[in-house]
């Protein structure tokens, strides 16, 4: 049975009748642009076959249900006008989120039946919140005739993530799940949300992109994570501008010398480097040189790791591994402190290269890494 159909007849079990429609929002990877999405920068997901699908109907009762297949209880009931920012620890958190962020910008939600059923990896980096966030915000965006953009539902959602569940995120990984396209990634400039979607068949070309999930959950790094931010936004204080985006990687030498703050001054050159990597890889897909991106990724990792200090060992294990068995390029993707790496490998190295960092993990003594291909997917749509 198909996860439509799985999720439809959950939806009848459920609340007694046949939803009004089905959605779909993927997860997504990073190819390159970490943690540049708050600092008005440039960033370059696509989205991954995994999805958040919601069954979904309209009530008119001011009544909201929630049930997810993915977590035990039953069915969640609420009050939209009752809907509270930052007190809701609980997964309902990021759907309930979404009804209060439409509502506050005067959306006439008048409530809902919602089934949830997920197949994005909890707490891998790879954008499970998100793709539940943006589902709701299309079920309701359709049901309720909102006419909002893909754009704007992102933006609602993200603001759901900031103000009512409470992690200071940027804008990328709802934006991904949003307006991903399938066999693209997405070149996303995160200050006006102009896009370019960017062919990347790598299949086409004889390579594969792996993610090694290293099981080492992210779901404590939100204060790391504003940290950085709050770093960031030091930075560009300092510095006189609006966001880091707005430091020109020409001026970056001089820029550097004005900041006295040691670890303000490596977040300010990790943003700023990570702005041209992605310019980079543009350029370089742009004009089919693919397998020259492999670099630019370990350099992002290095970035990240020495002066955004955001990986962990089993992130740079992966990396390292991947690369000693023959990697084109590989680097930790989405948030840091754990979740998962990508590794751009040829066609035919795959199976020595899953091998070996599946054997590099065995020998550290930690927690099996779950590898799977990536094949850029759709973004959100309605299923059915
Ligand atoms: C998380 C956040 C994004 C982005 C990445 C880092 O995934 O949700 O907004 O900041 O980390 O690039």
């Amino acid at each position: 049975m198909g996860a439509q159909q799985q999720v439809a007849d959950a939806f009848a079990a459920l609340y007694g009748t046949a939803p009004e429609g089905i959605w779909s929002a993927p997860g997504r990877v990073n190819l390159i642009g970490e943690h540049t999405d708050y600092n008005d920068g440039f960033v370059m997901p696509f989205a991954l076959p995994h999805t958040a699908v919601a069954a979904a109907s309209r009530r008119t009762d001011g009544i909201v249900r929630l049930h997810s297949a993915d977590v035990e209880g039953g069915v969640a009931e609420l009050r939209p006008e009752d809907l509270v920012p930052g007190t809701d620890r609980a997964w309902t958190a990021y759907p309930a989120g979404v009804v209060w962020a439409l509502r506050e910008a005067g959306h006439p939600v008048t409530g809902a039946d919602i089934h949830l059923a997920s197949t994005v990896p909890v707490g891998a980096g790879l954008s499970s919140s998100a793709a539940l966030e943006v589902v709701v915000a299309l079920a309701l965006n359709d049901l309720y005739g909102l006419g909002l953009q893909r754009w704007q539902l992102a933006r609602l959602c993200q603001r759901a993530e900031n103000v009512y569940v409470g992690a200071p995120t940027g804008i990328m990984d709802q934006t991904a799940s949003a307006c991903c396209e399938e066999g693209h990634a997405l070149f996303l400039d995160t200050r006006d949300l102009s896009q370019r979607q960017i062919p990347f068949d790598l299949a086409a070309e004889g390579m594969r992109l792996l993610v090694v999930d290293t099981r080492v959950k992210h779901s404590h790094s939100e204060g790391e994570y504003g940290k950085r931010r709050a770093g960031c936004e030091q930075g560009a204080a300092l510095l006189g501008v609006d966001a880091l985006r707005d430091v020109p990687y020409a001026e970056l030498d001089a820029a550097l010398a004005r900041i006295d703050d040691e670890e303000v001054r490596r977040l300010v050159r990790h943003v700023v480097t990570e702005d041209e990597r992605v310019e980079r890889v543009v350029s370089l897909l742009k004009s089919g040189d693919t397998r020259a991106i492999g670099p630019v990724l370990v350099e992002g990792h290095a970035s990240l790791r020495d002066d955004f200090r955001i990986s962990c060992p089993e992130l740079d294990l992966a990396v390292d591994s991947a690369l000693a068995a023959g990697a084109l390029g590989a680097r930790m993707t989405g948030g840091g402190f754990g979740g998962s790496a990508i590794v751009l490998a040829e066609a035919a190295e795959v199976e020595t290269i899953t091998k070996a960092v599946e054997e590099a993990f065995a020998a550290a003594s930690f927690t099996a890494p779950r590898v799977f291909e990536a094949v850029p997917a759709a973004g959100a749509r309605r299923l059915g």
